[in-house]
């Protein structure tokens, strides 16, 4: 028997933001019907070498789809000449425990990133929602970009990156590509909040940036950036006031955005309206008003990595890509 071995190349060929979204919007249904097995990620440290790995398993019974994502993150890593982040994803058959395919799922991280708050946008932005504002413009900013073109029609993108050179390379790589839509680098965040109506935060701040008096109502904000405890972009005020849906409690509880405000008592369980799977599914509300300020909590869920190697592995058989080795 053998295995499937994709480089990150060949997935990067694969996968469309189109069919990631799609992938992504069936792991979180799943999730809300229950019908999945996640274990919490397991962190193993590295305190010597700045470092930590995480892993990451997941079933979905229903689909016959099982596998596991190892990925680390070592910011020290770019002075070596190495990405900071780098994930591999083993899917494995259920039937039998086979490893099925081994891929770099670096891409498939990011792209999943982008797609859960395409999804997350899709159910909770209002549907004339149009002005879209980018809060850092750093790795996760451009497959953010490329969901929210999607989800909605953005007539205007407003970017600010405490880097401006960082937003001016962003628009330079997207202005093309997207015509139809006027980018505009703000001077500052309140700049670039002033009418936004879907907000994606991105930047690794460990104290909130976003003022809730910069907020208008209507707005959705996708809370990308907290994914570690201790780390909040979201002024408290605006969770306090807003309709709060997390990807999944005991993740976003321990390292989402609202992680510290839970800590501190300013929120609490009862204040979170909904996991987005059950927002998807249907057995939960997710905007009800068109004043409704929502926030969707993201910290990335092994469901969403599982829906989307598979998808992978179907396309590479598919469009015969990849190397098939014995390793067993
Ligand atoms: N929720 C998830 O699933 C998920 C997945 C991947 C990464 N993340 C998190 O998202 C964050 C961004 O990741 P990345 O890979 O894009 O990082 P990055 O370093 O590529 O980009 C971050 C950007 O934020 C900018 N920035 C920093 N402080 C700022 C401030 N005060 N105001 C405006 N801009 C500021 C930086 O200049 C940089 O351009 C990190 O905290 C990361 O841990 C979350």
């Amino acid at each position: 028997m053998k295995t499937l071995f994709l480089s990150s190349k060949q997935v990067k060929r694969l996968l469309t933001m189109k069919d990631t979204l799609k992938a992504v919007e069936t792991a979180f249904r799943h999730a809300g019907m229950g019908t999945v097995e996640m274990p919490c990620k397991v962190y193993l440290f590295f305190p010597k070498h700045n470092g930590d790995i995480r892993v990451m398993p997941s079933y979905i019974p229903p689909l016959n789809i099982s596998g596991v994502k190892v990925v680390n993150v070592h910011p020290d890593n770019p002075k070596k000449g190495m990405l900071s982040v780098m994930a591999t994803f083993i899917l494995i058959d259920p039937r039998t425990g086979f490893q099925q395919a081994i891929m770099d799922a670096t891409w498939i991280t990011m792209m999943r990133t982008g797609a859960a708050a395409g999804v997350a946008t899709k159910y909770l932005a209002r549907k004339n929602a149009n002005v879209l504002s980018l809060v850092g413009t750093g790795a996760q900013a451009n497959t953010q970009l490329e969901a929210m073109m999607i989800v909605r029609k953005i007539k205007k993108v407003k970017l600010f990156d405490a880097r401006k050179k960082r937003a001016e390379e962003f628009v330079g790589r997207y202005q093309k590509k997207y015509r139809a839509a006027q980018f505009r680098i703000a001077r500052s965040l309140e700049e670039c909040l002033a009418d936004a109506d879907i907000v994606c935060t991105m930047t690794p701040v460990r104290k909130p940036i976003v003022k809730a008096k910069w907020i208008k109502p209507g707005c959705h904000i996708n809370a990308i950036g907290a994914d570690a405890p201790g780390k909040e972009e979201l002024e408290p005020a605006i969770l306090k006031k807003a309709k709060i849906v997390i990807d999944d409690w005991a993740q976003a509880s321990h390292s989402g955005e609202i992680n510290v405000p839970l800590s501190k008592g300013i929120i609490k369980r009862r204040n979170i309206r909904a996991e987005i799977g059950k927002v998807v599914a249907g057995l939960k509300p997710g905007r009800t008003n068109d004043a409704d300020i929502t926030v969707f909590d993201s910290t990335g869920l092994g469901l969403q990595d599982l829906t989307t190697a598979y998808l992978v592995y179907k396309l590479a058989r598919k469009k015969k890509v990849g190397r098939w080795l014995e390793i067993i």
